[in-house]
């Protein structure tokens, strides 16, 4: 597939928001988040400057992995509400001219999905070859932990993730084994028929598209993803034909492969080729104010994936998620400004997660809930303001869905609006920037031009039809430079002291961020 996929207008100047809905806002005082604190939050979310929301799992579900373990695609989980109230905060997202995408989870589903129940019988029924099994039980499946023992069927059932997580059949990439069925095989085609009934239950509902759990391990055996790119360019078609409008977002990290696959976005991730991590979560963070960090090698690969894919669609990189420590774990007060000039200053659409734009930190030392393990401390219920449980619940402290941040100065969203110098307003400053600027915005093309191994700044610029955007970002406590013989306009953004140039370098300020117009 060559040509381009057509990208749904709104992803332009898209930010995402993402939200873990059993942490974002209680108003039944069941110490669980819920789908109408959510509709209560539009207002808060959208005057941040957010115009898109990616929703976590909130289908029924045993929570054995926080809703990554789906039992029921097509009913919202009763402690988050019901399909009215989610087709209610459909309608007004869309009222502020935002929109909501939902996670989809097609590699995999809880043990208790009637789907598992049928397959696991020993009579040939419909869901036979919904999942992928061995044919004997005393066979496990090569390379993949499977269930076995739980069954009258005769065969071990291949997991995905967690080993309560059966893994959905979506055939082989080249199938060698009699259990191995082929992408073109009745039971996989009707798997992934079942998906795309999925995805039309909600985007006739009026979702606006889905993030898509793990999507670049559906059919297995297939190193190069070959065989799940073919899977993805079906998908796509079905969307192109029923609901062109719908934005898709994959969890995959190779987006010369995901792209290729129809999605329009695909994110870099905590794991995989990306170097993602060498920026806000190593030993080291290339925006730690230490300035020892080390760039080059994200930029590198940032490079080669970007001309790999073609401007295809967009790499969008996140400030944190639902897997991953807190952005505050390993960065702090300016560095966390200086963090987010880059985030919003980058190609692809942006994601916040939820907490990240008040420095919500990493709750250390906390037993596990529902699978979340190192994950739970970035999981913890939101810091609204400094009433009972931050304002997250009205539940007594001990029922709450995860402990909150006890420390004293813990910070709240109600704290931070008040303070003009907040972490909140930076961001709420630069999104308002990157809106101002298509050159910032999602497609604005990008042209390193100082990322050098081991150095401080890193400089890029962006552009659009319209301008040219010089961005010189310095983490790093001390004063750098580096070679640059342009000449520079307008500033349009700076957090620090900023910059200077002779003509020659551009000299940068400890802790500084710079957006300077160049033509
Ligand atoms: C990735 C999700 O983000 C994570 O939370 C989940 O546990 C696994 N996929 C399995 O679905
Ligand atoms: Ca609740």
């Amino acid at each position: 597939m060559s040509e381009r996929t057509r990208q749904p207008k709104w992803l332009d100047n898209a930010v995402f928001y993402e939200i873990y809905p059993q942490s974002f806002q209680d108003t039944n005082a069941d110490g669980i988040g819920d789908l109408e604190g959510i509709i209560r939050h539009l207002d808060d979310i959208q005057e941040l400057g957010c115009t898109a929301i990616w929703l976590n799992p909130c289908f029924q579900s045993p929570f054995g992995d926080a809703g990554y373990d789906v039992e029921d695609y097509c009913r919202v989980a009763p402690r988050y509400g019901t399909n009215e109230d989610m087709a209610r905060l459909f309608e007004e997202s869309h009222r502020r001219n935002m929109h909501v995408i939902l996670d989809l989870v097609p590699g995999h589903t809880a043990v208790t999905h009637r789907w598992f129940r049928e397959s696991m019988k020993a009579e040939k029924n419909e869901y036979t070859d919904r999942y992928v099994w061995t044919d004997c039980v005393w066979e496990s499946p090569d390379g993949m932990g499977c269930i076995r023992g739980i069954s009258d069927r005769d065969g071990s059932c291949a997991v995905n993730f967690f080993s309560h997580q059966p893994a959905l059949n979506y055939g082989f990439y080249k199938p060698d084994k009699p259990w191995q069925q082929s992408f073109d095989d009745p039971g996989p085609q009707a798997t992934l028929e079942a998906m795309k009934d999925v995805m039309r239950f909600w985007l006739k509902m009026g979702c606006d598209g889905f993030r898509v759990d793990m999507a670049g391990s559906l059919v297995k055996n297939d190193e190069e993803g070959k065989g799940t790119i073919r899977l993805w360019q079906n998908v796509r078609a079905f969307l192109d034909e029923e609901f062109p409008d719908a934005a898709m977002v994959s969890e995959w990290g190779e987006p010369d492969k995901s792209l290729q696959g129809g999605f329009h976005m695909d994110f870099l991730l905590q794991f995989g080729p990306s170097h993602y991590m060498d920026l806000f979560r190593c030993e080291e963070p290339f925006f730690s104010s230490r300035g020892k960090g080390n760039i080059a090698e994200f930029v590198h690969t940032y490079q080669k994936n970007y001309e790999k894919s073609e401007r295809k669609g967009l790499i969008c990189i996140p400030s944190g998620n639902h897997d991953m420590a807190r952005l505050a774990r390993k960065l702090q007060g300016d560095e966390l400004k200086i963090a987010f000039a880059f985030l919003l200053s980058m190609p692809g659409a942006p994601f916040i997660y939820y907490g990240d734009e008040i420095g919500m930190r990493y709750v250390e030392g906390l037993t596990s809930v529902e699978g979340g393990y190192e994950r739970t401390g970035s999981r913890s219920p939101m810091q609204w303001d400094d009433s009972v449980n931050a304002g997250f619940s009205h539940a007594p402290k001990e029922c709450l869905y995860i402990q909150q941040d006890a420390a004293a100065d813990r910070p709240t969203l109600k704290a931070q609006k008040q303070d003009p110098d907040s972490l909140y307003h930076e961001i709420q400053k630069l999104i308002q920037i990157r809106m101002a600027h298509p050159a910032l915005q999602s497609k604005g093309d990008i042209a390193y031009v100082y990322a050098e191994e081991n150095a401080y700044p890193l400089a890029y610029v962006r552009s659009s039809e319209e301008e040219k955007i010089l961005v010189v970002i310095n983490p790093a406590a001390r004063t750098v430079e580096f070679p640059y013989d342009g000449q520079i306009g307008e500033v349009l953004y700076q957090f620090g002291r900023g910059l200077s140039s002779d003509g020659k370098k551009i000299i940068i300020q400890g802790q500084s961020a710079v957006f300077v117009k160049i033509s």
